[in-house]
């Protein structure tokens, strides 16, 4: 049978007020990337044809960020936040001439496994409600169950203590056929404690309608939501175990796991070394067998096998190392393209630049890619040597084979094959040295 279409709605219109904070809560960052991120990964795996954020508090930044993330993603203004029910209600006219199943999840619950979204998204009621029995049921909407699945949810401001016994909580999640859906939503009303739309008085009206409705649940785990940034740390602390756990299972080593940080999208060959105290940041990808020693910062870069990078670097947006790539100690490397088996060993920076093939680069080097106003090129061939303390003033080309002095202001392109000097010439004035110091001793004398 041909799996149904899928829609994806996800609510991210709440203040998050316990935040203490003027970003938006599904902006914080989690594991290098924005809160709301992660629930909208775990989403895509359903592969939905529509997907669909609420937006309210910080409407404008919340939806550059979702466009940057996921540039077919729609968003829905919720203008005043009158409860999940009127959130989903909002998001309804998007969902005209879909038909399919929907699947509802919070932008602020970032640990939502894909497989149990895909369990709720391909369930055979027509209302699936994601639950999990609560170690402490606090303020959770309470699952109230009986022989044909799930008789209704009920809020806890709403609930009487027989009720708020109940240990089967609300997750949040939810997903239903699209037209039901709608249906249901319009159906709903604020006569409740909180005088909101709850999206979970769903329930009720579906059994009323002579609909079934059951319940997947899940670990508590997976349905943690951020309110604080306590809770936020907390998060980031699950996510950090979780994430070296995987690499180890995936046949990463990690010499100390507990020091190594990694970002949602970080993604690591078998066999490759991660010393101490590495930090990945968004969009770094290491090739099997490469290594990064300890005290590296890496983002938005790739290194390929047999690279070795550091101890202490740094690599930057765009910086891209082919194989048996070898980067050093204090070096910063920012949108370059190294080209296999270069070397840059010590102290150097290397930004908007290109290096081809073999070519070292000596220590303290520098790309000066920046004149104050626009960024400018370095172009270095194959098999160069650029000398120790070398700047290179960018556009620059270097040729292949060619040759820097130590010391050099490379301010001119460099043939293929040419040595360049650019540097003041030396003059050696004998006895000097001991003069001048006598005539600096005496002067202190006096004085
Ligand atoms: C909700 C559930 C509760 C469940 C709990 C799990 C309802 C009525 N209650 O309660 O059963 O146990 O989540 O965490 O659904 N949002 C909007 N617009 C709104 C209101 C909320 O977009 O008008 C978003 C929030 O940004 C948040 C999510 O919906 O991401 C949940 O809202 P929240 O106010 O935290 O719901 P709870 O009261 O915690
Ligand atoms: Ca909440």
């Amino acid at each position: 049978m041909p799996k149904k279409p899928v829609a994806l709605i996800v609510l991210a219109a709440g203040q998050g007020s316990r935040m203490q904070s003027d970003l938006p809560k599904v902006l914080h960052r989690l594991a290098g990337a924005p809160l709301m991120a992660h629930a909208l990964a775990a989403g895509r795996a359903l592969e939905p044809e529509r997907v669909i954020a609420v937006t309210g508090h910080g409407a404008g930044r919340v939806g550059k960020a979702l466009a940057r993330l996921d540039p077919e993603a729609q968003t829905v203004l919720q203008a005043e936040q009158l409860g999940t029910g009127h959130a989903v209600a909002q998001a309804l006219p998007l969902l005209e001439g879909f038909a399919g199943r929907v699947v509802v999840l919070y932008g602020d619950t970032p640990f939502i496994r894909p497989e149990t979204l895909a369990e709720l998204a391909g369930h055979p009621a027509d209302v699936a409600v994601l639950g999990f029995e609560a170690a402490d049921p606090g303020r959770y909407g309470r699952l109230v169950t009986g022989p044909q699945g799930l008789e209704r949810i009920v809020e806890y401001k709403d609930a009487d203590p027989a009720t708020r016994a109940i240990t089967l909580c609300n997750s949040g999640v939810v997903s239903a056929d699209a037209a039901l859906l709608a249906e249901l939503v319009r159906g709903l009303g604020n006569d409740n404690a909180a005088g909101e739309y709850y999206l979970t008085d769903i329930v009720a009206l579906a059994r009323q309608a002579g609909r079934r409705v059951d319940v997947v649940t899940c670990d508590e785990s997976e349905t943690l939501g951020i309110n604080t940034r306590a809770e936020l740390a907390a998060a980031e602390a699950a996510f950090q175990s979780r994430a070296r756990a995987a690499a180890l299972e995936n046949g990463i080593t990690l010499s100390d796991p507990a020091t190594v940080w990694f970002a949602l999208d970080t993604a690591i060959g078998r066999d490759a070394v991660i010393g101490q105290n590495v930090v990945f940041g968004p969009g770094v990808t290491i090739e099997s067998g490469a290594e990064i020693l300890p005290f590296c910062h890496l983002e938005g870069c790739h290194v390929s096998a047999g690279a070795s990078v550091g101890p202490f670097a740094r690599l930057r947006p765009g910086a891209e190392l082919g194989g048996d790539v070898h980067v050093g100690n204090f070096v910063e490397i920012k949108n370059a393209v190294l080209h296999d088996g270069v070397k840059v060993g010590h102290l150097t920076y290397l930004g908007d630049a290109e290096v081809g093939e073999a070519t070292n680069i000596g220590a303290g080097t520098v790309t000066c890619n920046y004149d104050g106003v626009g960024k400018h090129r370095t172009v270095i061939g194959a098999n160069a040597f650029i000398g120790s303390d070398t700047m290179l003033v960018a556009p620059v080309r270097v040729g292949d084979r060619a040759l820097t002095g130590s010391g050099s202001v490379i301010t001119q392109d460099v043939p293929d094959d040419a040595l360049a000097v650019g540097r003041a010439v030396q003059v050696n004035k004998p006895g000097l040295a001991t003069r001048l110091m006598e005539a600096l001793r005496a002067r202190k004398g006096n004085g």
